[in-house]
């Protein structure tokens, strides 16, 4: 909290009491620290950054409030001391108790009550994390659409001596007598062919995808059926699928056959995470932090889809590649999956947000936009 702050509702009449609604509304963390390194202001925006109130913060010292943290010591050493400003963004990360650490940038400054005395600090920290997960996501649809240039004239190449060998394949097999036990040769060259032309296709898909037909789309029905056959899947294991949907959210707007395909790719993977038993939990939600701001269109509530499994895990170094197409960790895997959704999620206009951590399990967010 702020001294002497105007109760929300009544007009700023003074300067002061302007500046003290700015520092109560702004998103970036605000703290401030008098000549001796003591903490003097902490804005909301810092109590919900570093998961603290400035009640147990106020008079508490710097070193304290950044302890173990260099690069944020450094930054207030230098403006308190040097009185000059510092800035750092490269790979900053704010520590926190109770919680994940944030990507951050902070800037310091000297505060000057006069020409000549300096009177204390400002920091101001920004979260960094919902530009970074926009980064990750525009990441890997630079790395599809690169590959799908290059796999739409490969498979051009490819697909036309395949029909060949298929073809000889079969004649071959009409040549033979029925007793021939070369016959099942012919077979398997035809179904491997078979098998290489469906590789080539989805990989096609992949680069050159047919535009999605919008319709409405019940995401309740459509996660009802995937469960209903994923369940019959894992039969023999101790697989829990629990489904929390909420009932009051209306249809989405996209392609119901590229939506279900999304969500079958993301429940099945949960469930091949877990090899014995383990649940996977199906939850969906309005979301109340995203909303689809592009340029010219009007904003849209989102709603999420959360898949999150009791699996292996994915290892931190394994994170960025599992969307590469092709990369896969099962033996029977086309790692192909992931790479399709995020494209189906890209074409609705959505995101994707993964937390996982080895051996505990894996969730995965999906924000879909309800209006396009
Ligand atoms: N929920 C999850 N838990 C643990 N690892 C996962 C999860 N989802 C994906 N992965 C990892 O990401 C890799 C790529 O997944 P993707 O769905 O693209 O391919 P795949 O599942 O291996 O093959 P396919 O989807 O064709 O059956 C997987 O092999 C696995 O290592
Ligand atoms: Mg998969």
């Amino acid at each position: 909290m702020l001294p002497d702050q105007p109760k929300s509702g009544t007009s700023p009449s003074t300067d002061s009491a302007l500046y003290g609604m700015i520092l109560e509304n702004i998103d970036r963390a605000v703290v401030a620290f008098d000549e001796e390194g003591r903490i003097s202001l902490f804005n909301p925006a810092a109590e919900a950054l570093m998961d603290r109130s400035s009640r147990q913060t106020i008079g508490k010292h710097y070193q304290e409030l950044f302890k173990d943290q260099d690069t944020l010591l450094y930054l207030v050493k230098v403006a308190l001391e040097e009185g000059r400003s510092i800035t750092d963004d490269e790979g900053l990360y704010l520590h926190r108790s109770n919680a994940a650490p944030l990507p951050v940038n902070a800037y310091a400054a000297p505060i000057y009550a006069s020409k000549s005395n300096q009177d204390g600090v400002v920091m101001i920290i920004r979260d960094l994390s919902r530009i970074k997960e926009l980064e990750g996501t525009l990441r890997r649809a630079d790395r599809l659409s690169m590959l799908g240039t290059l796999a739409a004239g490969l498979a051009h190449e490819i697909k036309n001596p395949l029909g060949g060998i298929k073809g000889a394949a079969q004649l071959l097999a009409m040549e033979l007598s029925d007793e021939s036990s070369m016959l099942d040769y012919t077979q398997i060259m035809i179904k491997e062919v078979e098998r290489i032309n469906f590789i080539i296709e989805e990989l096609m898909d992949l680069g050159n995808p047919r535009p999605p037909e919008i319709g409405e789309v019940e995401l309740t029905r459509i996660l009802d059926d995937i469960v209903l056959l994923q369940r019959e899947a894992a039969r023999g294991q101790n697989i829990k699928f629990l489904l929390e949907l909420d009932p009051s959210i209306p249809p989405v707007q996209g392609d119901e056959g590229l939506l279900t395909r999304l969500f079958l790719n993301l429940i099945k993977n949960a469930r091949e995470a877990i090899e014995h038993e383990g649940e996977v939990l199906i939850e969906t939600r309005i979301s109340s932090s995203y909303h689809l701001t592009s340029p010219g269109r009007r904003s849209s509530p989102m709603v999420d889809i959360t898949i999150s499994d009791t699996g292996c895990g994915i290892n931190p170094e394994e994170l960025d590649r599992i969307f590469t197409p092709y990369f896969t960790t099962k033996s029977k895997g086309s790692g192909l999956g992931l790479a399709i959704s995020q494209k189906i999620i890209e074409d609705h206009y959505g995101l994707l947000k993964i937390e996982s951590s080895p051996g505990e399990g894996t969730t995965m967010i999906v924000s879909l936009p309800l209006r396009r």
